[in-house]
C-alpha cells in the first residue's frame, strides 16, 4: 500500500540441496527479509538420491512469495527489489521437454552414485576405444583420461552431470525418445530455475550458467564452450544443451509470481556462489563452506591451474559476457552436514543438529575411533566410487559421544586431505581457512576442524556468504549500489563485519600426526568395498 517505503534491495534465491531459500540484502549485505522451506528428499533405492523438479520450482516460487511478504511486513514496497540472483546446488540434473516444459524423469542429485556402472562403461571405453580430441587424433587410456581432465577440469566420476544425463536417456524410454527427437532439454538446477522464473514453455529460456557448466564434464574451461568431442564421447546430441551465459548479465525478467517483471541478473553454481560471497576475488584466497557436502575452493585467478592430486580446475565465475573467467582449484567432500542428519534421522542420538556439538563435547576424544563417512563412495582427493562407509576402532568402551566426535573429525580429516593436495598443486600453504555453512555454527567443530586439520579458522559473523554471492553478481549486472564484482573495491564495507577465529593449539603436533596417520588408515580400509 502507499504508506510502504520505497527502498533499494537486492534478492537472492539459493536452492540448495535439502531446502530453498530467499534472501533480500540491502546495501551493506544486512539482511531485510528471508525464508526457507525444506523440500522432499527421495532416496528409493541405496545409492540413488533424487528430487523432484516441479517440487523445486513450487518450493522457490513459495519461498520467494513468503520473503516478499516479509519485506513488506518490515514496511517496504516490494518493487524496492531491484534485481535477484539464483544459486544452486551444482551437478544435480533435470531432463525437460522442450515441447511441454514438463520433467522427463526425476532429477539425479550431486550425491547420487547411481551411474557408477555408466563411469565403469565410459572407462572402458577410453581403454578400448579412446576419445577422439581433434579430427583424426585420438587418445586413449591414461592419455584419454588425461585429456579429459585437461579439456574439462574434472575426473570421470558419477558427481559430474554428463554422466547422469546418459544414465537418463539409457534407462527411461521417454528421455531417450526426447533426445533422439531433439526435443529433450537437460540443464543443472539455476537452468531449470531460470527457465521457469523467465516464463517457462513460453519463452522457452534454455541457459546456464558457466560456473554450473564447468561441472558437467562437458564444457571446455579454457573456451567456455561446449565441446564436441565430448558430447560425441557421450553420445549427447548438442540440441539437449542449454545456451552458455556469465555469471552477471540480465537475463530477462520474472514472468509472473511475486516479483513479476523483476529482472534476474545473476546465476551461479552455490560454492561458487560462497566464495563471493566471501569475497575471495584475489588469487590465493579460499574458503570451504560446510553445508551438506563441504566445499573447499581456492582462487587460482586467470590461470587454470591443473591438479596432479585428485582436485578439479573449475570456473570460479565470468563476471559478465565479455569478461575473462576467473578459475579455481576445487576439493569436494561429499557428505559433512548430512553426516550429522544421519545421526539424527537415522540413528536418533541427537534431536536436532546443533546438539551434535553438545553430545561430542562430553568426551575430550574419540576414544580411538574413526568414521570415514563414504555413503556413497568418496569424492576428492580419493575418487573412490567403491569406498565404503566405516566406524573402525569400536569397542565396548565406545559410547554416541565417541561417535558424534569421529563425526565432527572426519569433516577435520577430510579437509585436511584437499588442503594437503592443494599444497602439493599449488606451492602454497593454506595457513588460515575462511569458512561459512550450517556446520559452523558450532564452536567445538570449528575447534575440532583447527586442531585436527592443523591449520587456522576463521568465521564470519554474517554465514549467509552463498546468497550473499549470488546477490552481488546480481546487483553488479545493474550496477544497483555501485557494485560491480569485477571492481572488488566497489565491494568495501560490504560484509566486511567482526569473525570469530579457531587455533590449532589445543593438540601437540605429534598426537596430530598420529590422529592422521589413523584417519589415512582407516580410509585405505574403507577402499575398493564394493565391487
Ligand atoms: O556440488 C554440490 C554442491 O553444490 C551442493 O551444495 O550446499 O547444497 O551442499 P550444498
Amino acid at each position: 500500500t502507499s504508506a510502504l517505503k520505497h527502498g533499494e534491495f537486492v534478492g537472492a534465491l539459493d536452492c540448495g540441496t535439502t531446502s530453498v531459500r530467499f534472501i533480500v540484502f540491502n546495501k551493506f549485505a544486512d539482511i531485510i527479509a528471508q525464508s526457507q522451506f525444506e523440500f522432499p528428499q527421495y532416496y528409493p533405492q541405496p545409492g540413488w538420491h533424487e528430487h523432484d523438479a516441479d517440487e523445486i520450482q513450487e518450493h522457490s516460487n513459495k519461498c520467494i512469495e513468503e520473503a516478499v511478504k516479509r519485506v513488506e511486513e518490515a514496511g517496504w514496497s516490494k518493487d524496492s527489489i531491484k534485481v535477484i540472483g539464483v544459486t544452486n546446488q551444482r551437478e544435480t540434473s533435470v531432463a525437460w521437454s522442450r515441447s511441454t516444459g514438463k520433467p522427463l524423469c526425476k532429477a539425479i542429485v550431486w550425491t547420487d552414485s547411481r551411474t557408477k556402472n555408466t563411469v565403469a562403461h565410459y572407462e572402458q571405453k577410453l581403454k578400448n576405444v579412446g576419445i577422439q580430441v581433434a579430427p583424426g587424433v585420438w587418445k586413449k587410456g591414461q592419455e584419454g583420461v588425461d585429456a579429459i581432465r585437461e579439456i574439462t577440469g574434472l575426473q570421470l566420476s558419477t558427481y559430474f552431470s554428463a554422466i547422469k544425463v546418459r544414465w537418463m536417456i539409457d534407462h527411461y524410454p521417454e528421455v531417450a525418445k526426447a533426445h533422439e527427437e531433439d526435443d529433450l532439454q537437460f540443464g543443472t538446477v539455476e537452468s531449470w530455475v531460470a527457465y521457469n522464473l523467465l516464463g517457462g514453455v513460453k519463452t522457452n529460456i534454455h541457459i546456464t550458467e558457466v560456473s554450473n557448466a564447468s561441472r558437467t564434464l562437458l564444457l571446455n574451461v579454457s573456451t567456455l564452450k561446449w565441446e564436441s568431442s565430448l558430447l560425441e564421447f557421450f553420445e549427447l546430441r548438442p540440441s539437449c544443451l542449454p545456451r552458455i551465459v556469465s555469471t552477471s548479465e540480465n537475463y530477462g525478467n520474472i514472468v509472473g509470481g511475486a516479483l513479476d517483471g523483476v529482472p534476474v541478473g545473476g546465476l551461479v553454481g552455490d560454492q561458487q556462489g560462497a566464495l563471493i560471497g566471501n569475497k575471495c576475488f584475489t588469487q590465493g584466497e579460499a574458503k570451504c563452506t560446510y553445508g551438506t557436502g563441504a566445499f573447499l575452493l581456492f582462487n587460482t585467478g586467470e590461470s587454470i591451474v591443473e591438479s596432479k592430486h585428485g582436485l578439479l580446475s573449475t570456473v570460479a565465475y565470468q563476471a559478465g559476457p565479455d569478461a575473462k573467467p576467473v578459475y579455481a582449484l576445487e576439493g569436494s567432500i561429499a557428505v559433512a552436514g548430512s553426516a550429522i542428519k544421519w545421526l539424527r534421522d537415522s540413528m536418533n542420538i541427537i534431536e536436532n543438529a546443533a546438539d551434535v556439538n553438545t553430545l561430542a563435547a562430553q568426551e575430550k576424544d574419540s576414544g580411538g575411533l574413526y568414521f570415514v563417512t563414504a555413503f556413497s563412495g568418496l569424492l576428492a582427493p580419493y575418487w573412490d566410487p567403491g569406498a565404503a562407509g566405516l566406524l573402525i576402532g569400536i569397542s565396548q568402551y565406545t559410547n554416541p559421544s565417541h561417535i558424534a566426535r569421529a563425526t565432527l573429525e572426519a569433516n577435520a580429516f577430510q579437509t585436511r586431505a584437499i588442503i594437503e593436495s592443494m599444497k602439493l598443486d599449488s606451492g602454497s600453504d593454506l595457513k588460515v581457512l575462511k569458512v561459512d555453512g550450517g556446520m559452523t555454527n558450532g564452536d567445538l567443530a570449528m575447534d575440532i576442524l583447527a586442531n585436527i586439520g592443523g591449520f587456522s579458522v576463521v568465521r564470519p559473523e554474517m554465514r549467509e556468504s552463498t546468497a550473499l554471492g549470488a546477490a552481488i553478481c546480481a546487483a553488479s549486472a545493474i550496477k544497483l549500489f555501485g557494485w560491480d564484482m569485477a571492481k572488488p573495491e566497489t565491494l568495501k564495507g560490504v560484509n566486511d563485519h567482526a569473525s570469530s577465529s579457531f587455533d590449532p593449539n589445543g593438540l601437540d603436533e605429534e598426537e596430530r600426526k598420529k590422529r592422521w596417520e589413523g584417519w589415512q588408515r582407516a580410509v585405505e580400509r574403507s577402499r575398493n568395498w564394493e565391487e
